[in-house]
């Protein structure tokens, strides 16, 4: 949890701040007994109480400990029920367990889970998947962060290149290679959310730009020694950072240019529609990875290319024929389960009607907020873009990572994100974005901008007191 920034739109004296906070921290431990008692307990066998590092980093005292996650409702071992716009950060952003994908999955456990063979599933996903993403080839690994790994290992053979090119503050899963940004004096360093700094040089596998940075971008991929450019079509890690209108097209033409694989990583942007942002804005990578939610949240990830690749990856490895040309490995995945999980998410729950209504959830949640934004003059933005949206708290739009990231507060959103849950709605934490699933009526939506609404207009009152 990094609590050192602070925005200048805070609203509140940071004396006031403590105070609301305090209020919430009480209130939250009182509804949460159970839980507290279950974290103490957890701390004698699990580092930091939790089985997964981000698990603890909600900014509440102790972690909300889970009973149950059934469409967009969660209910926690205390009883308490909220309405989930987090969505397990998009794993689940169809809603949880899906009637469909639990039925298809039921039935698969007890017909085989794993056996290093292939199903004829596989060919359903292949079809659906390439005629989604315009991609033909694909294959399938268990989480988005090995999908691009095992990418990055292809770009760098095909090309003899040993860097990655990333945006700075993008996330792409845990890689050495992504996780450097642009440090103070324009050198790669390590984040300070990531400091446990790996035993290899900062710049040796990596070029960081900034998103949206045309000329930097041709500079750093002039140097060829950049194997891909591995890039969300928007931003979605750092707060919302929309592209500039070209910025695609001309991104497109310089890795042509350099000789530079383009990447793109729709992981979360899946939720801008049916083919994700790729088909929504007509984008061209030459291969596109994707995970979290494309099985229903059961761990799985796909990669695809296009059929030039597919020829280099067999004559580069020189194994044409053998099942492993890439050594890309994964004993797991495109299990059995799996694999029915993803054929059911796609055929029956991420549908072009699905979309149509995470999209028109998405306007009628942005609209509130916007209204709320006007009413108090509030001089944060909204970032809107297909399910998903974002407050922000700076004036206008960022135009890339370091924007976005200058204007975090993690005091704030951390106390905004405890008030929402106190009153039973979860948002995305590390950051203010809002996944509006399929599943979502408009009565869910109304509650959570009303509460939106009474948080910020006690802010507000509050700064009006100062
Ligand atoms: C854009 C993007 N790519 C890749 C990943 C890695 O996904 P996973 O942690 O499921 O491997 C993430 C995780 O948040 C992500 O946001």
């Amino acid at each position: 949890m990094i609590t050192d920034k602070k925005s200048p739109y805070r609203l509140v004296s940071d004396e006031k701040l403590v105070e609301l906070r305090a209020r919430e921290d009480a209130l939250f431990l009182k509804r949460t007994p159970k839980a507290e008692e279950t974290f103490n307990n957890a701390k004698k066998m699990l580092l930091n109480g939790v089985p997964m590092p981000w698990m603890g980093d909600w900014g509440t005292t102790h972690p909300i400990f889970v009973r149950e996650a059934v469409g967009n409702r969660l209910t926690d071992i205390d009883g308490n029920q909220y309405i989930d716009f987090c969505l397990g950060d998009t794993g689940a952003m169809f809603g949880h367990s899906p009637e469909a994908v639990a039925e298809v999955v039921s039935k698969q456990v007890r017909l085989g889970i794993t056996t290093m063979m292939p199903t004829t599933d596989a060919l359903d996903i292949g079809t659906e998947l390439g005629k989604r993403f315009s991609l033909p080839l694909w294959q399938v690994a268990m989480t988005a962060t090995e999908a691009n790994r095992y990418v990055i290992r292809i770009c760098r053979t095909l090309t003899g290149r040993p860097k990655v090119l990333s945006m700075n503050e993008s996330y792409h899963g845990s890689l050495d290679e992504t996780l450097p940004h642009i440090g103070p004096e324009g050198k790669l360093e390590l984040r300070s959310e990531y400091d446990m700094n790996p035993a290899v040089a900062k710049d040796a596998l990596s070029r960081v730009v900034e998103f949206n940075d045309l000329e930097q971008l041709e500079r750093e991929l002039a140097h060829k020694d950049c194997a891909c450019v591995l890039a969300e079509p928007v931003m979605t890690n750092c707060g919302m950072v929309l592209p500039d209108p070209g910025y695609h097209e001309r991104l497109r033409e310089l890795c042509t240019k350099y000789g530079t694989y383009l990447v793109i990583d729709e992981t979360h942007t899946f939720s801008n529609g049916y083919g994700g942002y790729t088909r929504a804005y007509g984008l061209k990578p030459d291969f596109i990875t994707l995970g979290k939610s494309i099985a229903g949240g059961i761990p799985v990830a796909v990669y695809g290319f296009t059929s030039e690749i597919a020829t280099l990856i067999n004559q580069s490895f020189g194994h044409q024929g053998v099942s492993d040309p890439m050594g890309v490995g994964g004993t797991l995945s495109a299990n059995a389960f799996a694999i029915a999980a993803m054929r059911q998410t796609l055929t029956t729950v991420a549908t072009e009607e699905a979309f149509e209504k995470m999209f028109a959830g998405q306007e009628r949640l942005s609209n509130g907020l916007d209204d709320i934004l006007k009413k108090y003059s509030i001089p944060w933005s909204l970032t809107r873009s297909g399910a998903r949206c974002e407050l922000q708290f700076m004036p206008t739009q960022p135009r890339n990572g370091s924007e976005a990231k200058n204007h975090f507060d993690w005091e704030l959103m951390y106390y905004t994100h405890i008030y929402l849950a106190n009153r039973g709605v979860l948002i995305t934490p590390f950051h203010n974005m809002m996944l509006v699933p399929p599943v979502a009526t408009d009565e869910d939506i109304d509650c959570l901008i009303q509460l939106w609404h009474d948080c910020l207009a006690e802010l507000v009152e509050c700064s009006e007191g100062n």
